[in-house]
């Protein structure tokens, strides 16, 4: 255990996580109004795009905006005394393996749903992930202002499609046009909304009011005060409890009803979260001696690397590795074991933003994430550390949706080809797999269209390979666990094996696998490994 009281002391006042949401939920604004409310901007709204979205290179240029730290992997910035790392995972086109990795970066996160939607198709996926990981989620119910769903409705359908309890922390009244406020359940008090001016670009000061008193009943009109406290008692009775230990396990969901577009609910929830997401805690290592140890993230420095990104720069052609510190602090110049290379490292040149402008990170602790720079160093899953004997759990692979053969374009660049395919798969750019039928040439394996874009570019830029990219017929896959042997497989899918040597089965369609499973009540089909 390290003597430096500032370290158990810096761990404990971070908050490292991910929003996880489906696209158009309101991801970008709500971590947009994170830092209007942690001060870093003073208006919102100047960081957008015409188009709404924030672009990396959007944030990039806000670097300058007192005390925040981007990198394109998370961006680091103060909210109330504590340090804030938010992961980036991207969605829209840009949804790619990386995005699923990055979540095993992150300590909790925090679920957001449009009130007019519920559960949507990447959430679910991106969910799947938390719960693997067993962290912490907290739900962020957004654009309230907007006709909505009913929130019982859209509580019971997280229940339903996600298998976590949701428990509300605030409760709405009315909706859409009609909407008037929430009330937190803790202090029973109304938080009256009003739309804020210059559409939610400054902070918003909400009044609270008893709900109890006379000017709640004047405010909302006795029949809507007196439907409210019903609502409240039936949740009482048949709501679910918010269990603080529950939710640290990933097994209840507090859940907050609100408005990023217009600041409504915003302040409660960044506090709540700051109050109820866990600091970085120990991680479960696989030891040499054998089986698996907690390590706690107060012991010396340990990382994993999580996200390769190569040429983000054209003018430094240079590759990032993005580290997570599990433990410890980070110092420049520290050297620590390269486990896989067996042998140490001296990270020299860490960076905290990696785009136009590169800054050294002068000390960082476990919780944060750190780019270091250098090609060929670095794999995805290595473990860096300071003592030696264990690794970090290997990072788990993501059942691929989008499959193609590819080919060198011209027979003559075979070998680099090869050469830049091994290179590129080890890095996780996108996955490997060998049909049992046909020629004996790999197919590759995607979960979003821009990886294979990605790879091709690779091959041409950097290893000067003309590549063909030929789609291929199927819209799922699935590792198997079960016997082999007895396992029915559809007439339309396709075994392979991955680069592990495990069982692959491709489907032509989700339904198809839907039905596999069903045929094969004795097997398993993962969507991890
Ligand atoms: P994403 O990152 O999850 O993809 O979503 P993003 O924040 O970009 O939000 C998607 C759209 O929803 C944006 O509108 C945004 O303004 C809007 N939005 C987000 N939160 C709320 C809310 O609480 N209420 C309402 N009414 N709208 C909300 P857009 O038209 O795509 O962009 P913009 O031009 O309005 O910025």
């Amino acid at each position: 255990m390290t003597t430096d009281p500032r370290i158990p002391r810096e761990i404990a006042r971070r908050r490292t996580f991910a929003i996880i949401s489906h696209p158009d939920a309101g991801k970008t604004t709500l971590t947009e109004k994170l830092l209007l409310y942690s001060g870093v901007v003073q208006t919102a709204g100047l960081v957008k795009n015409r188009k709404g979205k924030l672009a990396t290179s959007d944030w990039m240029g806000m670097e300058q905006a007192r005390g925040i730290s981007i990198t394109s992997s998370a961006m680091q910035f103060q909210y109330r005394g504590h340090v804030i790392n938010v992961l980036d995972t991207p969605g829209h086109e840009d949804f790619s393996e990386d995005t699923f990795r990055t979540l095993t970066a992150a300590d909790s996160a925090i679920m957001v749903l449009d009130a007019s939607k519920g559960v949507e198709a990447q959430t679910r996926k991106l969910f799947e992930v938390c719960r693997l990981r067993g962290i912490p989620i907290l739900t962020f119910v957004n654009k309230l202002d907007l006709p909505g769903r009913d929130p019982l409705e859209l509580m019971a359908e997280v229940e339903e499609a996600l298998g976590i309890e949701s428990s509300a922390m605030n409760w709405p009244v009315g909706s859409g046009r009609d909407f008037r406020g929430v009330v937190d359940r803790r202090t029973r008090e109304l938080m009256l909304f009003e739309k804020t001016a210059a559409g939610g670009s400054q902070k918003s000061d909400v009044e609270r009011i008893p709900l109890d008193s006379p000017i709640a009943e004047e405010r909302l009109g006795a029949e809507e005060a007196a439907r409210v406290r019903e609502e409240l008692e039936l949740l009482e009775v048949a709501g679910n409890e918010m269990d603080v230990d529950r939710f640290l396990k990933g097994e209840v969901t507090p859940t907050f009803f609100g408005s990023a577009l217009t600041n409504f609910g915003l302040e409660p929830f960044f506090n709540a979260f700051v109050e109820l997401a866990p600091s970085p805690s120990g991680r479960m290592v696989d030891e040499d001696a054998g089986g698996e140890v907690m390590r706690e993230a107060s012991e010396p420095f340990s990382a994993f690397i999580f996200k390769i990104q190569a040429n983000m720069d054209p003018r430094h052609r240079d590759c990032v590795s993005f580290m997570r510190i599990c433990s410890g602090r980070y110092t420049p110049d520290l050297q620590v074991n390269h486990r896989r290379l067996g042998k140490k490292v001296r990270l020299a040149r860490p960076q905290s933003i990696v785009a136009k402008e590169r800054h050294s990170i002068e000390e960082a602790f476990a919780g944060d994430v750190v780019g270091l720079v250098g090609k060929g160093l670095y794999q995805i899953g290595d473990t860096l550390s300071d003592a030696v004997g264990f690794a970090h759990k290997p990072l788990p692979q993501f059942q691929p949706e989008l499959f193609a053969r590819i080919a060198p374009l011209t027979t003559s660049d075979r070998k680099k080809f090869d050469k830049g395919m091994k290179n590129l798969i080890t890095e996780g750019a996108v996955q490997q797999m060998w049909p049992d039928v046909g020629p004996k040439e790999p197919l590759i394996g995607a979960v979003g269209a821009l990886q294979f874009e990605s790879l091709q570019y690779r091959l041409k830029d950097e290893y000067a390979v003309e590549t063909r990219l030929t789609a291929l017929p199927y819209a799922s896959s699935a590792w198997l666990a079960g016997d082999e042997d007895s396992f029915k497989a559809p007439t339309n899918s396709l075994l392979a094996r991955d680069d592990r040597g495990r069982r692959v089965i491709l489907f032509v369609s989700d339904l198809d696998k839907r039905i596999a499973l069903q045929q094969n009540p004795d097997h398993e089909l993962l969507n991890f490994a």
